[in-house]
Parts: structure tokens; sequence; C-alpha cells
């Protein structure tokens, strides 16, 4: 793929002299989640372009705010700030005010973080006005936020119309890495889909029920699955309206499809669940976490498998309550990783959590949800496209 990357913008900050970049990364960490891997994975970049002596204007979205939310703090990229500065190990000043109500000279600080982009309405319209107005606060891009590339918004696609825009190291890593690790895969290979929903993963479900040999799918998407089969699945978290796609993954599938047949069930998510069959699910209670029977079925297919590709959450792994499918996983990926040769592809910012202490075990780690599964179904992201 012929990207601008971070040597071309090297070669052309030394020949132009720029004096003030703007970076977008992702500091949208996971909920509740003291996982800080996608700081960790810009740190490079930045430290590299504030060595080169240009001042550093860093940009991100943080959650889902609707411009109403502006002064909700809950919403605030102020919060990360100490964690960044932390991982950067140097000061990072924020800018609260909005980018329409400073001159972008009265960012002086060597590094700057602006406010969440997602006060703006327009970021998520690609709004070229918005694009424009962001771009005055530098004088060159770089993207090194792949995590963030599917989605064709101002601080993405747009602003790449108004500066020199270049991709990051982090960029590269992931784009590199997913493509290495998916081009020619040894079978058998496993898929592991997980999360709470299919609405957000049909197209992934549906090229991987094609192409993998085995495909498991856990989190509460399962229940979304045994639901459309028939099952009771009590007060489980379901998708009705995703019956229909459900349904016609499991009709044409080629993989075989592995689904939970026991479960972690409790009537709600502060009490301590309780492990019992598919067929047994008390009315009163939903399933959080999938149960030891299920958990050892996919240590086994793991077992036999080459390639694993994994996305999502087994269980509601933010709950302490509802970690035990997670753990035992994540623990025999990284043993057959480090010990039988397996290529474990893992992503997603909450997946990436969940592996814990068993995440620098893994072959590839994408800091990237959905970017990452848009991109292992074929897609090509707009925010890459740009830096062609
Ligand atoms: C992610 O967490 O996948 C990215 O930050 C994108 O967030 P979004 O799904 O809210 O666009």
């Amino acid at each position: 793929m012929n990207i601008k990357n971070f040597e071309n913008f090297k070669q052309f900050v030394n020949e132009r002299g720029n004096k003030r970049c703007i970076i977008r990364c992702d500091l949208n960490l996971p909920s509740d989640i003291e996982d800080l891997s996608r700081v960790y994975a810009v740190k490079d970049t930045i430290l590299s372009v504030a060595s080169m002596g240009l001042q550093v204007i860093l940009i991100s979205h943080y959650k889902r705010p609707k411009p109403e939310d502006v002064d909700n703090p809950k919403f605030s990229l102020k919060q990360i700030v100490p964690s960044v500065s932390k991982v950067l190990g140097r000061d990072v000043a924020f800018e609260k005010r909005s980018i329409f109500d400073i001159e972008p000279s009265e960012i002086t600080a060597a590094i700057t973080l602006l406010e969440n982009l997602r006060f703006y309405e327009g970021e998520t319209k690609n709004d070229d006005a918005l694009a424009q107005r962001l771009a005055q606060f530098g004088d060159v891009y770089i993207n090194d936020a792949f995590s963030v590339s599917h989605r064709a918004h101002a601080s993405v696609c747009a602003i790449t119309k108004h500066l020199p825009s270049f991709a990051g190291l982090s960029m590269m890593r992931e784009i590199e890495g997913i493509t290495k690790a998916t081009e020619n895969i040894e079978r058998p290979y496993t898929a592991i889909i997980g999360g709470a929903k299919v609405s957000t993963k049909i197209d992934v479900l549906k090229k991987l029920s094609l192409e993998a040999d085995y495909l498991v799918i856990a989190g509460a998407m399962a229940n979304t699955f045994l639901a459309a089969q028939g099952h009771d699945m009590k007060k489980s978290l379901i998708e009705p309206e995703q019956f229909e796609t459900a349904r016609e993954i499991m009709a044409n599938a080629e993989a075989e499809l592995i689904l939970p047949t026991d479960f972690v069930v409790s009537p709600n998510v502060e009490t301590d669940g309780v492990q019992c069959d598919l067929a047994d699910i008390p009315d009163d209670c939903g399933c959080f976490d999938i149960g030891g029977k299920s958990t050892a079925r996919i240590t086994d297919v793991i077992d036999k498998s080459r390639t694993l590709l994994w996305n999502g959450t087994l269980g509601l792994f933010e709950c302490a309550n509802f970690q035990y499918s997670s753990e035992i996983v994540s623990k025999h990926v990284a043993e057959c990783t480090q010990n039988a040769g397996l290529v474990s592809i893992t992503g997603g910012g909450e997946t990436i959590a969940s592996l814990g202490e068993y995440k620098s075990d893994m072959t590839f780690v994408s800091t990237a949800g959905g970017a990452f599964l848009e991109y292992i179904a074929g897609y090509d992201l707009p925010g890459v496209m740009a830096l062609q």
C-alpha cells in the first residue's frame, strides 16, 4: 500500500521547515478499565515529532457525546491528560476552549491536547469548514489513529485536503502487522468473535463464517444467535432485529460454528453469577459470561489451530464477576502462542484489556476494534485512503 509514511514526513519537514504538527491520536480509551495501550501506541510518533523541534497539537475524540454534552466532564479529554503526560514523560497542556473561540497562536506549549473533537457537530459529518479551522492549528498533519480510520470524520479525512498529511509510526505498525499476520494464513484457522452486538460485526462475521475453519461466537452476541435458533435466553441482552442475519450466517457458514452451551448467569451485574446449561437459565437471570464447558470447548479448538483471530470479549469482562472465560482463554492463547507456534492476532480496546498480563504474549495486538474488523473484512478505510 502506497502511503505517505513517517520517513516521508521527516524528509518533508526537513525540506520545508514546518513548525506545528497536528497528530490525530485515538485517546478513546476503554471505559472503566486502566488500559493505556492506545496512549503507548502513539508515544513514539509524538516524541519523535517533538524531538524534531515541532510544536505538537494532539487531537482525538472520546466516546460519543452530543454537542450539548460539552460541559459534561465525563466526555472531556482533560481526564486523560495525566495518563498521556505520564506515558510520554512530558508535560501535556490541555485546551478546553472551542477552536472557533481561540486563535492558533494562543497555543504555546510544546505539546497540547485539544478538547474532544466530537463536541463539534461537524466532526462525524466530515465537515469541511471544521476541518479547515482545525488545519489552521498546524502546518503539517499526521494520522496515527488506525483505530478510527474506518470513520470518514473531519479530523481523519477532510483535514487531509488542507494540510500535507502523513501516516504515523503506529498507523504503519498496525497496517503492516495486520497485513503480515493475515496474508498467508496457516490452517486450521479459528476466529473468535465476541462483544455485545451482532449489528456492529455483520460483515466480518459473514466473511469469517466462509473463510475460517472454526468460528466461535461468544459474548452477548452469542445470545442473539441462540435466540434466533429458538432458545429462550431469559433476561439476556439480545438483538431481535438481527435474528434474520444470524440465521443467514448459520445457514451459509462453511466454518464449523461454535456457540456456547453453558453460561455464568445472574439476575444483575452486581450479583455473583452461577454456572448453568443453556436449557436451565433461570427466568430472572441473564447470561453475562460463558460457562466452563463452553470455555473448555474453545481451548480445545485453539489446541487444534495454527492461526487465531480474536476480537470481542467473551463475557461482560469489565465486571469482576464475569471474567472467568476471558482469563482462561487469554492464558491458553498466550501459552499456545509462546509454546506451540500458534499465530494469534487480536484487536479491539476491550479485547486488549481483557487479555491483561497475557497481552504481550500474542503474535500481534491491534489497538483498533471496528477498524481492525473492517480492514480484515477487506474494506478500504477512508482515513488510510486519504493518506495515499
Ligand atoms: C474505537 O474505539 O473503535 C474508535 O475509537 C472509534 O470509536 P467510535 O466507534 O465511537 O467511532
